[in-house]
C-alpha cells in the first residue's frame, strides 16, 4: 500500500487464538505500533501491557516470568501485577513513591471469547465504548476445532473490510459469475452484510448439478473494525471469524477462523472443504490489489458501485476525533 494516511482506529482487536497462551506463559506481542508483554496468570487471566518495565526499561517479555498474578521483570526482579502497578521490589525495603501512585504500566482492557483472546485499544486510552459478541457456534460442542489461516498484508484495515462490500470486485478478481447483491445495515459500531450469489445447485443429498443455480447465502456481521462473523448457510453451514489487527496504521494481521458441524456426511464435509478452501484461495487474489493499491479518499464511484460511500462512513466513527465518549460499563 502506498501514501496511506489512514490513522490505527480504536476497537477490540484480535491478540491471539486463547490456546497459543497457557497458564504461566509470557510473549512478546506489538500491535497498534506498540511494544506489549502479553501473558496468562496462574489464575488463568489473559493480561496486555505495555512491555517496558517502568525501572530500567527491559522488555518484559524477553525473559520475564509469570508469579501468581504478577509478572517478574528479568531484569531486577520488580514484579507487577496484570494492572501495571509494582507490587514488589525483592531487594527494596520500600516501593518508590513514584510507583505508588497507581499503574506505571497501560493495562489494554482485555476479553476472551470465540476461543481467542481480544484487546481494546485507543489512541487516548479511552476504556471501551461497545463490547463484542458471542459467535454460538464457537462454544459450541456440535461444531469442529477451529481450521485457522493468517497472513500479514501491508494495509490499512479500512480497506480490508471495504473488499466485503465492493461487490464489483468479486467478478473481476475472483471471477463471479454475477455480481452479488449486498444489503449493508449499520447500527452503531455494528455492521450485518447480507449477500446473495449465485453458486452452482447442491441437493439435500450433497448431489452437485452444474447445469443448474441456486441462491447461496453470506451473512458477515462486524462488531467494530476488528471482529467479524460470516455465516455460509446453503445445504451446508460454515461460519468463519475473521479478524484484523493493525500492527501499525499501514500493516495488518489478517486472521481466519472456520468450523463446521462434526460428522457431517461426506458429500457435506467435502463440500464445506471446498468452501473453505475458496474462501482462502481469494484471500490470495485480493492480496496483490491490497499491496499494490493506494487509498483514494475521495473516489469516483459508479451506479453499479457496492455501498463504498456508507461503509467509509461507518467505519470512520472508530476514528478518534478528540471528543470524549460515554465509556462502555463492562461486567467484570
Ligand atoms: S528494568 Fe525491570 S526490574 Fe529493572
Ligand atoms: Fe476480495
Amino acid at each position: 500500500m502506498h501514501d496511506v494516511n489512514l490513522p490505527i482506529p480504536f476497537g477490540w482487536f484480535p491478540v491471539a487464538y486463547s490456546k497459543e497462551l497457557k497458564i504461566g506463559e509470557v510473549k512478546p506481542n506489538f500491535l497498534f505500533n506498540e511494544h506489549q508483554v502479553l501473558f496468562r496468570t496462574e489464575s488463568g487471566e489473559a493480561k496486555l501491557m505495555e512491555a517496558f518495565c517502568p525501572h530500567l526499561g527491559a522488555h518484559l517479555a524477553h525473559g520475564g516470568k509469570v508469579v501468581g498474578e504478577r509478572i517478574a521483570c528479568p531484569f531486577h526482579a520488580w514484579e507487577l501485577d496484570g494492572e501495571g502497578i509494582v507490587k514488589h521490589i525483592p531487594y527494596a525495603k520500600a516501593i518508590p513513591p513514584k510507583a505508588r501512585t497507581g499503574s506505571c504500566l497501560h493495562s489494554y482492557p482485555v476479553q476472551e471469547r470465540n476461543q481467542m483472546i481480544f484487546a481494546w485499544y485507543h489512541p487516548r486510552r479511552i476504556a471501551p465504548t461497545f463490547d463484542l459478541e458471542d459467535i454460538p457456534e464457537f462454544s459450541d460442542p456440535e461444531w469442529s476445532e477451529l481450521e485457522t489461516y493468517e497472513w500479514e498484508v501491508n494495509s490499512p484495515i479500512q480497506e480490508m473490510g471495504e473488499n466485503a462490500v465492493d461487490i464489483a470486485h468479486f467478478v473481476y478478481v475472483h471471477s463471479a459469475s454475477h455480481m452479488p447483491n449486498a444489503k449493508i445495515n449499520l447500527h452503531g459500531h455494528k455492521r450485518v452484510t447480507e449477500m446473495v450469489t449465485e453458486a452452482i445447485k447442491i441437493d439435500e443429498h450433497g448431489n452437485v448439478d452444474v447445469s443448474k443455480t441456486e441462491d447461496s447465502y453470506l451473512i458477515s456481521r462486524n462488531w467494530g473494525p476488528g471482529v467479524s462473523s460470516q455465516v455460509f448457510d446453503r445445504a451446508f453451514k460454515t461460519v468463519m471469524m475473521g479478524t484484523m489487527a493493525p500492527i501499525t496504521a499501514a500493516r495488518m494481521k489478517l486472521r481466519f477462523a472456520f468450523t463446521k458441524l462434526k460428522g457431517l456426511a461426506s458429500p457435506f464435509d467435502a463440500l464445506t472443504n471446498g468452501l473453505i478452501a475458496e474462501v482462502v484461495r481469494q484471500v490470495g487474489h485480493d492480496m496483490v490489489i491490497w499491496e499494490n493499491k493506494t487509498y483514494r479518499d475521495e473516489p469516483i464511484l459508479c451506479d453499479g458501485d457496492g455501498p463504498i460511500a456508507k461503509y467509509r462512513r461507518w467505519f470512520s466513527q472508530f476514528y478518534d476525533d478528540g471528543q470524549d465518549h460515554v465509556p462502555l460499563r463492562l461486567a467484570s
